[in-house]
């Protein structure tokens, strides 16, 4: 059981004097997450007790620094059941995915090489991918979704072939909240020799990640998502891989020695990826946010998420007024509309009410065409919403209709 009214004391966020009479409901937490004050703590630290740089100092706030910074990579590493060499801090899921694109994919890939991903995709995801085949000569192919836009094993096992040397997708759909069949999908590449990169920036939140369990290549995930700082995530990759590709940059920290005639020896991974001066306060902030977590237990966030979804599809089912577009989403999302309604003005409406919601495309604008829509509203939950939260929510989706929804604007 998860104890709702202590978790919630923690977050500022939910306890701002501000707030209270506003009495914010955020429902954008696919988008980023608010932070408990232990994590928020943990940053002020670095800055008020530790601040110095990291792996450069012969000085004991140094050593005391870089002990934190490496415990950070250990948490990391223990939260998804990784070693810690194969842990590399980027500055979240978008630069360890085009790292991988970039350090792996450009290296790697040859004229006539398959990359497999979906037209689910966060541009994060993909966009580095269609960079790397037209670099490269490889060719971008997309596994076809099911009519709901989920990812099937027997979708990608029809697409496989020689060719294939890489599958790319997100774990749990940004859009959709669809869990694509990772494990299955990883077995299935390596019976080819392909290797598959997972966007974990909307599972690693909510589930438990075990990433020797999946079998899984790399897998990218930001800090943010996660009750953690902006602008510092992690890049898990198998050592082997790390060990073959080339950084992204290149600078101090990632260099072993070099010499005048050009020659570089690089360090081993993860600090041959991690040149200059690190986001030392992201990285020790991250670090509170999975003690955070792993405090509370995984399994309980991922089971109280579910009852939190439960409610709220039940609830927008009975409503007649809205279109939902993935009632059996696996995470936490609702993605919907008011009907009759644009997007933009259902988000504006929740927004007058005090609801935080997102709308648009989400950054996948692949699935427009999928979906028959230009523009979905989207719900996504974190384990400090609450069942009076989900309430409010569904009596104000009754009302919402062409008439309430631009009311707002006069
Ligand atoms: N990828 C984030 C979202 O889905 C920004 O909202």
């Amino acid at each position: 059981m998860i104890d709702i009214t202590g978790i919630r004391r923690s977050f500022p966020m939910l306890n701002h004097k501000q707030m209270q009479s506003h009495d914010l409901i955020y429902f954008d937490n696919g988008a980023t997450t608010f932070k408990p004050q232990t994590v928020i703590d943990a940053i002020t630290r670095y800055y008020t007790d530790l601040s110095c740089n990291a792996h450069r100092g012969d000085y004991e706030l140094a050593y005391r620094l870089d002990q934190a910074f490496e415990e950070a990579r250990a948490c990391a590493a223990a939260f998804i059941h990784a070693s810690e060499r194969e842990i590399v801090f980027t500055s979240g899921a978008s630069e360890g995915l085009n790292l991988v694109a970039q350090g792996y994919g450009r290296k790697f890939l040859r004229e006539g090489d398959i990359v497999l991903s979906t037209e689910a995709e966060h541009a994060s995801c993909i966009l580095p991918w269609m960079r790397a085949c037209e670099e490269t000569g490889a060719v971008l192919e997309y596994i076809p979704l099911d009519e709901r836009g989920r990812v099937g094993i027997e979708a990608v096992a029809e697409m496989m072939n020689k060719n294939v040397k890489v599958i790319v997708l997100a774990q749990i759909s940004n859009v959709l909240g669809y869990e694509a069949p990772i494990s299955e999908i990883c077995a299935l590449a390596h019976q080819y020799g392909a290797v598959v990169v997972v966007d974990g920036a909307q599972s690693v939140p909510h589930l438990p990640i075990d990433v020797t369990e999946h079998d899984c290549d790399f897998l990218a995930f930001s800090a943010h998502k996660m009750c953690g700082p902006t602008g510092i995530g992690v890049l898990y990759g198998k050592y082997a891989l790390l060990d073959a590709m080339d950084p992204l940059y290149l600078g101090g920290g990632s260099n072993a020695r070099f010499d005048m005639c050009g020659n570089i020896l690089l360090k081993q991974p993860p600090y041959k990826f991690e040149s200059g001066t690190a986001n030392i306060a992201g990285i020790l902030g991250m670090k509170a946010a999975f003690d955070y977590l792993s405090q509370i237990g995984m399994e309980q966030i991922h089971a109280y998420e579910q009852q939190l979804h439960r409610q709220l599809v039940d609830g927008l089912q009975r409503l007649s007024n809205i279109h939902i577009y993935n009632a059996d989403a696996d995470g936490a999302i609702v993605t919907f509309n008011v009907k009759d309604v644009f997007a933009q003005d259902a988000a504006t409406y929740f927004s007058a009410h005090g609801v935080a919601v997102r709308s648009g495309q989400h950054c996948a604008k692949l699935l427009s065409e999928k979906l028959n829509t230009s523009a979905t509203v989207r719900a996504s939950l974190y384990f400090y919403n609450d069942t009076q939260e989900i309430e409010r929510f569904l009596a104000l989706a009754a009302e919402a209709d062409m008439k309430t929804c631009l009311d707002v604007y006069f």
